[in-house]
């Protein structure tokens, strides 16, 4: 069939067949199908939706367009994780080397920041020599030598999400669950895994901010992945506050590290990092239940394995032999670091988390065009959480900067990013469900 029709169904409300959606995405990926007939299509389905067993097409598809990976020697399970993307989220950079240690197998494949959302890949850039896109033979070896590699998407897998997600980005087209769900999912089947939990973000940080909504993908993920034959389950977790105490690059780096040495434990970033890794050594059947998994997760962390691994990864990808003992001889320092200090004295009882990203990108930490360079040495840490007191004039955060005229303006908008008040917020969950 030819696209206009295949388009015109679909904006007619009409269910696509399994071979008509395998036909677009087929001239889509060839370039047989125009940009304005992809527009079009991914327009008439944000309007009209998809049926799961369209999404699941869909999905397939796109995995089809290009390599998908087989892991038949690995000999343990193959897993990942996926964040739907928040501010301060650096779990993969834990998390990948604690179920590695514990067994599993994570050939991670990451993107880079969205929107106001930071990325695994730019977050990795900041030490210097790790390469993120090393390719199909060196992720195998990494993967066959360490037990887990983070990198880049490679040319030839799934091209058609390339495409498509280049054109959803500037047709006001990004936000549909069954677009998102076949984007995302597309990728990590290509990746070749047996298991996968997703981290579906929910708050004002997230992509979808309402509960409702984060719901809706959370389902829709869940539901298409296991239907398309990889055991999936997701935790809706909260993004209504960074999750380090950093957001940036450099910073959330220096995060994770001192996370592998045990130095975040009791935080929110530590329950959901083992949340996860909980979740993923079940599925994989490395425990009986989520409390010998995560127990097994977080004797990984203490014995010092999982640090171990990530040292291993780094440098197995070009990084230095000895980042994790001297990460601050390797990341780049930021020229300013001022502290942030509190406009009044009480509680921090809200955070607008978007704006934290927004002042993060704004600073240079992220792209305001797909081709631009990013500061990785810019952000902000010790970020204290929502609930602790503070005291006016003595900081709840440092900025990191450029120049000082740029620290202050992001000092400003953090400063008015959060809310302080005369008594404590009522404690929230950070893992709010799961699916
Ligand atoms: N991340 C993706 O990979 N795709 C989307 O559509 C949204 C977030």
């Amino acid at each position: 069939m030819i696209p206009q029709e295949i388009i015109r169904r679909k904006r007619d409300g009409q269910e696509l067949t399994g071979g008509e959606i395998a036909a677009f995405i087929e001239g889509l990926t060839r370039e047989t199908v125009s940009e304005g007939q992809i527009a079009a299509f991914a327009m008439a389905t944000f309007f009209r939706g998809m049926s799961r067993d369209e999404v699941i097409a869909l999905t397939l598809a796109m995995r089809d367009s290009g390599d998908v990976l087989t892991w038949l020697d690995a000999g343990r399970p193959v897993v990942d994780k996926h964040s739907t993307g928040g501010v301060g989220d650096n779990v993969s950079l834990m998390l990948a080397p604690v179920v590695a240690a514990c067994g599993l197998v994570v050939p991670m494949i990451s993107g880079r920041g969205l929107g106001h959302t930071g990325g695994t890949l730019d977050k990795l850039q900041s030490i210097p020599g790790y390469d993120v896109m090393p390719g199909e033979a060196a992720l195998r070896r990494v993967v066959g030598d360490v037990g887990c590699a983070i990198i880049g998407q490679t040319g030839d897998l799934a091209p058609a999400d390339k495409r498509l997600y280049a054109i959803r980005d500037v047709t006001a087209t990004v936000e549909s669950v069954p677009l998102i769900t076949a984007s995302i999912l597309s990728k990590k089947l290509a990746a070749g895994l047996e298991s996968l939990v997703l981290d579906v973000k929910c708050g004002n940080g997230a992509f979808m901010a309402s509960r409702e909504d984060a719901e809706a993908l959370a389902r829709s993920l869940v539901d298409v992945a296991n239907g398309a034959g990889v055991k999936t389950a997701a935790l809706l977790t909260d993004m209504n506050e960074p999750l380090a105490d950093a957001a940036g690059n450099a910073v959330e780096v220096a995060n994770a590290v001192a996370f592998l040495r045990g130095e975040k434990a009791g935080t929110r970033l530590d329950e959901v990092t083992f949340a996860l890794a909980a979740e993923m050594l079940v599925q994989a059947g490395k425990a009986p239940d989520r409390a010998a998994a995560e127990a097994q997760a977080r004797r990984a962390l203490e014995s010092g394995a999982a640090a171990d691994i990530f040292a291993r990864m780094v440098h197995a990808l070009g990084g230095p032999a000895d980042f994790i003992e001297r990460p601050t001889a390797y990341l780049a320092q930021a020229p300013v670091i001022r502290p942030v200090p509190a406009v009044a004295s009480g509680f921090l009882a809200a955070c607008e988390t978007r704006d934290v990203g927004i002042a993060v990108l704004e600073l240079g930490g992220g792209r305001k065009r797909p081709q631009d360079d990013i500061d990785h040495r810019v952000g902000f840490s010790d970020i204290l959480p929502l609930g602790e007191r503070v005291e006016k004039g003595v900081p709840f955060a440092f900025v990191h900067a450029a120049d000082e005229a740029a620290a202050e303006r992001a000092l400003v908008r953090l400063q008015s990013a959060y809310t302080i008040a005369a008594d404590a917020p009522a404690s929230r969950p950070v893992i709010l469900t799961r699916f």
